[in-house]
């Protein structure tokens, strides 16, 4: 798709969809008024019949019937005034998408209004547009149109394009991929996505400049005694992967370590889970997904800091081989931990990869797994705990994630509850008691990086949308890709 940026006004901008952002009520803004009456006062008769009020989510459709060059006006509700912030513009630009895919429309237009700041809007818009166009129909019978658009205009009368207005087109458009790969990874079935294919799709999208992968199988894992994964791995028949990806560019600032989660399926083991909890566990693999599709993109989008990603990749299915509550894990830093419950394992192949990390004393290293329900429970399914051991990093990655529209909020690693990961026989236990599993689970990690700083974010919430959202249909979002790629871009 081509975004192009225009000075023009409305009434001369030949395209299918003219998308038309409207705060809550204020559907009798000058503007409003002013396309009205260019309408002949039809726009106006339409808004009082539907009771369009500029609610956000909500959209009113106009077809000019000639009076204007453009095709179809489309209001886009942006909500209450003093609540529209940067990632309203993402929802509107997603909304437009959204109404384009139903009127078959090839171009769209998107009225960049007065009370909204080009420098800081058109990246959302874009990315909107971009991210809601997403499809896996891959496994319908009956094939569904292909909703890539032909171009987005954003527009308004005397709008300059600046730098900054540039290189938010180019991040929006470069990012759109990594994150359609990272939803396609989780969304495929697990039967498809075992260690295996994540390894081999690993080599096949991370390619090009400065971009590097190795996957090492079982017997390397072995040599490499990482415990925790070989432990987590016994009780499947697919081999286990560790993935390892490296970025270097010729210039290099800083040194970045990502850690992602990589249970292509999560039945918790012989700790069966409840077949309900069990029906999107496809999804376990969300956080080493978003560390490809991430890392992917970063030929293109070039930072200046060397990245090297680690995504340690089994099934946790039962079988006679599986391992069992009560057995314990010894890792290569020496540390052990009794396993009481199998299900309890994203911790387990985490600190294989955080202590491999760390041994490389990077300037950061943050993870992202879907670690732990009690997260949902706390944070529901639209924000990710984070956690750190370093303030000003933690503060970095909410504002990337502001930005990006992936929500962060801390929690805190509370040294008080290491009482509750106490294990009666070795250093710790693989599970707290009935409160704060968020909190507990991050702690444990904690014993894996040293005094490296770091971030943890549990993205088990936003990773998987239940039930299509704004930006997203059903199914893997591709969260934590936005958010790191704006932060390996401003770190
Ligand atoms: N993968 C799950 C966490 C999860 C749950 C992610 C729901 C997304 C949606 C994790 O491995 C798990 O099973 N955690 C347990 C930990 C418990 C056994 C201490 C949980 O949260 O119940
Ligand atoms: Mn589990
Ligand atoms: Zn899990």
């Amino acid at each position: 798709m081509e975004i192009k940026f225009r000075d023009i006004s409305p009434e001369k901008i030949s395209t299918d969809l003219l998308a038309f952002p409207v705060r809550e009520k204020e559907t009798g803004e000058p503007l409003v008024r002013r396309l009205d009456r260019l309408l002949q006062g039809r726009l106006s008769e339409q808004i009082k019949k539907s009771n369009f009020t500029g609610a956000e989510g909500s959209t009113l459709r106009h077809s000019t019937a000639g009076t204007l060059p453009a095709a179809h006006v489309l209001l886009v509700g942006m909500g209450k005034a003093n609540e529209v912030e940067l990632d309203s513009w993402r929802k509107a630009g997603a909304q437009a998408e959204k109404e384009a895919a139903r009127i078959g429309a090839q171009e769209v237009a998107f009225f960049i209004a007065p009370y909204g700041e080009p420098e800081s809007t058109v990246g959302p818009v874009a990315e909107g547009v971009l991210l809601a166009s997403y499809q896996f129909n891959k496994y319908r019978s009956e094939s569904k149109p292909s909703r890539a658009l032909r171009s987005l205009t954003l527009f308004r009368p005397g709008l300059r394009t600046s730098p900054v207005m540039d290189r938010s087109r180019r991040l929006a458009l470069g990012l759109t991929p990594g994150v359609f790969l990272a939803r396609d990874l989780v969304n495929e079935p697990p039967s498809v996505t075992t260690a295996r294919y994540l390894g081999e799709q690993a080599k096949r999208s991370c390619r090009g400049q400065g971009l590097s992968v190795e996957v090492w199988g079982k017997k390397k894992i072995q040599a490499m005694n990482l415990a925790g994964l070989l432990a987590v791995n016994r009780g499947s028949v697919e081999e286990p992967r560790f993935i390892i990806i490296r970025y270097k560019p010729a210039k290099t600032r800083k040194r970045v370590a990502l850690v992602g989660k990589g249970i292509t399926f999560d039945s918790g083991g012989l700790s069966l889970k409840p077949a309900k909890s069990m029906e999107t566990m496809k999804l376990d693999m969300a956080g080493g997904a978003a560390i490809i599709g991430a890392m992917s993109r970063l030929p293109e989008l070039r930072p200046e800091i060397a990245v090297t990603g680690y995504i340690p990749t089994t099934d946790n299915v039962p079988s006679g081989s599986a391992q069992k509550p009560g057995d314990v894990i010894r890792y290569l830093n020496g540390k052990t931990i009794e396993v009481l419950n199998t299900d309890a394992e994203g911790r387990l192949i985490l600190a294989d990869g955080l202590a491999l990390a760390a041994k490389e004393k990077p300037d950061c290293i943050i993870d992202l797994a879907t670690l732990t329900g009690a997260c949902m429970v706390a944070l529901g399914n639209e924000v990710a705990g984070i956690f750190g051991n370093q303030q000003p990093l933690v503060d970095h990655l909410i504002r990337c994630g502001r930005e990006a529209g992936e929500k962060l909020w801390q929690l805190p690693l509370v040294k008080e509850y290491r009482e509750e990961i106490k294990s009666s026989m070795a250093d710790m236990k693989n599970i707290g008691g009935s409160y704060g599993g968020a909190i507990t689970a991050a702690l444990i990690l904690q014993e894996f990086v040293g005094d490296a700083p770091w971030a943890h974010l549990d993205i088990a919430g936003p990773a998987f949308a239940e039930k299509e959202i704004t930006t997203c249909p059903k199914g893997g979002t591709g969260f934590g890709v936005r958010t790191l790629l704006k932060f390996l871009s401003s770190y």
